[in-house]
């Protein structure tokens, strides 16, 4: 996805000049998502379906930018899906995760739920007998926990070993024996998802292959009829070198070949992507408030930090940024500043956990000046602990849809 820097500095500069305080703020490019999306959706081979997994960033505006591109949304919560159910009425959900309540399953089965992907036995025995109760029956997707003999890792592994995720391999025979018998299931897929932060397109093509083919194999097996697989999502974003992003076009390329010789006539194939899909669109920017040198290091104190965004932190690398100069300076005394040196990028909060970048060089920073991390539209605002210290939470803007 293109970042659109220039429309999001110009923003910045003059929500800056407005504002009485030091800015801190998410600034979300909704014109550059629904460019992204649009281009996904259209780059997926004919059999394919994009969901979009809201868990990375469920945003009123996000959603409503993305639903008229998307095959529907995945959720993971009961509160995820009344959120979702609350605004798009119609749209096909996903009702995925681990540890679902029965109150949950009830909800989804109340509100139409596209499939349910269920997560183990006792989860499949739960919902059988609520679905009972109600009856109704319940479109089904079982997650497997599928172990392969050269599974190439990622940092965010989900599956592929012992993990709290799906119906580990050896145990599906015995759920899919089961559920021959009760009539309130109906089987409709299966779900793999056994990693996330994927950059390289050729291993997750790779990946994509070895599902569909050990489903082939659980089909002729079984005798299973479905007409979806599900693989998951797991494209990652390159934070650490943000010129070197994941190769979509080869991987959607690849797709096309490998559909057609996956042997599945009839079986759709579904991708929930959450990261690659938002990441992108979202900016956090934190106006300079302290520059100090310690010990040899230069830290740069931004306003805000990680408990708005929690992003590096949580994938413990150093976030790429952008120095917005701003020249106004209000004080009769000298501008702090950093110049042709490394610092580290921190925030307000009382622990050096709260580290935004680190050994980051830059030309030039100056106390005032706004900094601007890119790849902030997913896990960012949403998966941080926003009321430690009782800070303000930032502003949150959008760029709208031309
Ligand atoms: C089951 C499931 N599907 C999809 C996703 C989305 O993954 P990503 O954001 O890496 O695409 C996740 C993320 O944790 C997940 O657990």
């Amino acid at each position: 996805m293109e970042l659109r820097l220039a429309e999001v500095f110009a923003h910045l500069r003059e929500a800056e000049a407005e504002a009485g305080a030091p800015l801190c703020a998410y600034l979300y490019d909704l014109a550059a998502l629904d460019a992204h999306a649009a281009a996904l959706a259209a780059s997926l081979p004919p059999g394919c379906d994009l969901f979009y997994a809201i868990k990375a960033n469920s945003d009123l505006p996000i959603l409503q930018t993305l639903a008229p591109h998307v095959a529907g949304f995945e959720v993971s919560s009961g509160g995820e899906l009344a959120w979702v159910r609350a605004h798009f009425a119609e749209i096909p959900v996903i009702f995925s995760g681990p540890g679902k309540l029965d109150d949950e399953l009830r909800q989804a089965l109340e509100h139409g739920v596209d499939c349910l992907h269920v997560e183990s036995r006792h989860e499949l025995q739960r919902l059988a007998e609520i679905a009972a109760r109600l009856g109704r029956t319940a479109p089904v997707a079982l997650r497997v926990n599928l172990t392969l003999d050269a599974l190439a890792e990622t940092p965010l592994m989900m599956g592929g070993k012992p993990t709290p995720f799906g119906i580990p391999t050896e145990q599906l025979p015995a759920c899919l024996d089961w559920l021959r018998e009760r009539p309130e299931i109906r089987l409709r897929g299966l779900h793999f998802h056994l990693l996330s932060h994927q950059l390289d397109a050729a291993a997750h093509l790779r990946l994509v292959a070895a599902y569909l083919a050990q489903t082939r194999r659980w089909c002729e097996a079984h005798g299973l009829a479905l007409d979806h697989v599900n693989v998951g999502g797991g494209i990652g974003i390159n934070y650490r070198e943000p010129a070197r992003q994941f190769d979509w076009p080869a991987f959607s390329a690849g797709l096309a070949s490998l559909l057609h010789e996956a042997g599945l006539p009839g079986v759709r194939v579904r991708f929930e992507l959450g990261r690659y899909v938002t990441a992108a669109c979202g900016y956090y920017a934190m106006q300079v408030v302290d520059i100090k040198h310690s010990h040899g290091k230069t830290f740069v104190v931004g306003r805000g930090g990680s408990h708005h965004f929690r992003t590096p932190y949580a994938q413990g690398h150093s976030h790429p940024f952008h120095v917005l100069p701003v020249d106004d300076w209000p004080y009769a005394f000298a501008r702090p500043q950093a110049a042709d040196q490394r610092v580290s990028v921190v925030g307000q909060l009382c622990t050096p956990k709260d580290l935004l970048a680190f050994d980051a060089p830059v030309e030039s920073v100056r106390c005032n000046d706004v900094l601007v991390f890119p790849y902030a539209g997913a896990y960012a605002w949403h998966i941080s602990h926003h009321d430690f210290l009782r800070h303000p939470h930032p502003a949150q803007w959008y760029l709208p849809v031309e």
